[in-house]
């Protein structure tokens, strides 16, 4: 798909604007539709068969001009918008390209970038697993109407980082094991000159990395911890952020088998490793100067008479030992081995982990709006600032003291689920929080984000790519 910026506008099949409610067409409009659509449009506004109603749409098809066919699509009460509408908006004029070669899109600058990554979630598919229909209209001319010239390569950087975390989270774990989480991330690396770095089972054994063996040595491909790092215009030593993402390929819960009807879309379980791995994609297409490193800690949680049973004992990088008490509980223990790595060896001057960690997460705060928790609450106002600038929406959780004594082990030093105290995001917050020592560092669980049952304009079934928005934002904020 071509996409570029115009300030005049441009044949097309269809021309999409939008209008809110009791809005009328300004004289940009009018400029672009040429007299006869503007006067037909106008006179459906004053008979009131056009009123701007969120979702409503209005279909002309000119006999005259440029465009075979015109759609205003109505925004609803200006007043009463939500915080990321913009980018719903954009989903929705995607949908409304479907079936056309070219589009033209009327934004103004201020909007153009929430409007354009919309319609870019919006317009993503994913078609692996489906019969090629070769008669299928693809899109291949989008055009956006407006003022000034945008910037389209971070826009397409970003395009390209959500296609890579949604596919990889949408492709099912019998095609998706640990190695070839590995490889994708191999691939990414080469094509942008990282350098990437792989701990096997066998190297993960020597180092001490307890968590990640423990939880993959039920499964026949055994766990993975990737290290990707990025460096472009930056002479800094130390990476301003490591990104470190939980990776399991499937979760079945292990020996503590989850039960029907919460298994079925565990192979989402890999979404934190594969938005980190997303977002060190976006950060290089984009040629971001700075210098960033992705950690992906990949395991899967398999059932097997070699899986790590309840009560087992494994002994972590930073030398704690841990009761298994729920092998289901198998993400922060990956990521603990994973975080107190990175802290230690690599050293970043900010530290940000992304899991499907709970499930709890949705019970505090719904399917769209990602918990956040941390150490330092400089940096959590940040990312909720910045997770609000990137059109997303994510909300602090507790990690008080008292949630973190809550982890200790009766005979180990932690045990990795504990009975009584619910605050069950909190507490798998709470238990990571062991593993960092002293860096800046924020938990993001999209245990209710990353995955989407009900689709809307801009997520569709399957995986959303969560969280990747403000992870390329905040790379913006530190970047050299
Ligand atoms: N991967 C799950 C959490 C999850 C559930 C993510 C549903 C997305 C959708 C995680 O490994 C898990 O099983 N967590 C348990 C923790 C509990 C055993 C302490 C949970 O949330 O129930
Ligand atoms: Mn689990
Ligand atoms: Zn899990």
């Amino acid at each position: 798909m071509k996409i570029q910026t115009s300030s005049k506008a441009i044949k097309a099949d269809v021309f999409l604007l939008t209008l809110f409610e009791k809005e009328n067409l300004s004289s940009e409009h009018k400029k672009a539709l040429g007299s006869e659509s503007s006067k037909e449009i106008a006179d459906r506004i004053k008979a009131k068969d056009f009123t701007g109603a969120k979702g409503q749409s209005l279909k002309l098809y000119p006999k005259k001009g440029g465009f075979k066919s015109v759609v205003v699509i109505g925004r609803g009460n200006k007043k009463k918008q939500m915080p990321s509408a913009v980018e719903k908006l954009g989903g929705t004029l995607s949908a409304h390209t479907k079936g056309k070669k070219s589009a033209l899109i009327f934004t103004s600058k201020d909007e153009f970038e929430a409007l354009a990554q919309g319609f870019m979630l919006g317009a993503y598919e994913f078609k692996d697993y489906k019969k090629e229909d070769k008669k299928a209209v693809k899109l291949t001319n989008l055009t956006f109407l407006t003022e000034k010239k945008a910037n389209l390569t971070k826009l397409l950087a970003f395009n390209q980082g959500q296609k890579t975390t949604r596919d990889l989270v949408n492709t099912p774990a019998g095609d998706l094991n640990t190695q070839d989480l590995v490889n994708r991330a191999k691939e990414i690396g080469k094509k942008y000159k990282m350098k990437v770095t792989v701990f096997d089972e066998k190297k993960l054994e020597k180092m001490g990395c307890g968590g990640l063996i423990g939880v993959g040595k039920g499964a026949e491909v055994g766990p993975r911890m990737v290290i990707m790092e990025y460096k472009h215009k930056s002479k800094a030593k130390q990476a301003s952020i490591a990104f470190v993402g939980k990776g399991i390929v499937f979760d079945t819960g292990g020996l503590n088998l989850k039960p029907t009807g919460y298994m079925e879309t565990m192979k989402q379980d890999m979404a934190g490793a594969a938005t980190v791995l997303g977002a060190i994609e976006a950060i290089a297409a984009a040629k971001m100067p700075g210098h960033f490193v992705a950690v992906l800690c990949c395991a899967e949680n398999a059932v097997s008479d070699r899986a790590t049973r309840p009560g087992d004992v494994l002994k972590m990088y930073n030398g704690k030992t841990v009761e298994v008490t729920n092998t289901d509980a198998e993400g922060r223990l990956v990521l603990a081995d994973g975080l107190a790595y990175t802290e230690a060896k690599l050293k970043p001057k900010m530290m940000i982990n992304i899991a499907t960690l709970t499930g709890a997460v949705s019970v505090a705060l719904g399917y769209h709006i990602t918990g956040v928790m941390g150490n330092k609450q400089k940096l959590i106002d940040q990312i909720l600032k910045l997770s609000k600038e990137a059109n997303e929406r994510s909300w602090q959780l507790p990690l008080s003291p008292d949630f973190i004594s809550a982890c200790k082990g009766d005979f180990t030093d932690l045990k990795n689920s504990v009975n009584g105290v619910r605050a069950g995001s909190t507490m798998g917050g709470a238990f990571l929080s062991n593993f960092v020592d002293k860096v800046d560092w924020a938990h993001f669980d999209i245990g209710g984000t990353a995955w989407a049952d009900k689709p809307n304009s801009t997520t569709k079934y399957g995986a959303t790519g969560a969280a990747l928005r403000t992870f390329i934002k905040l790379a913006e904020k530190h970047s050299a």
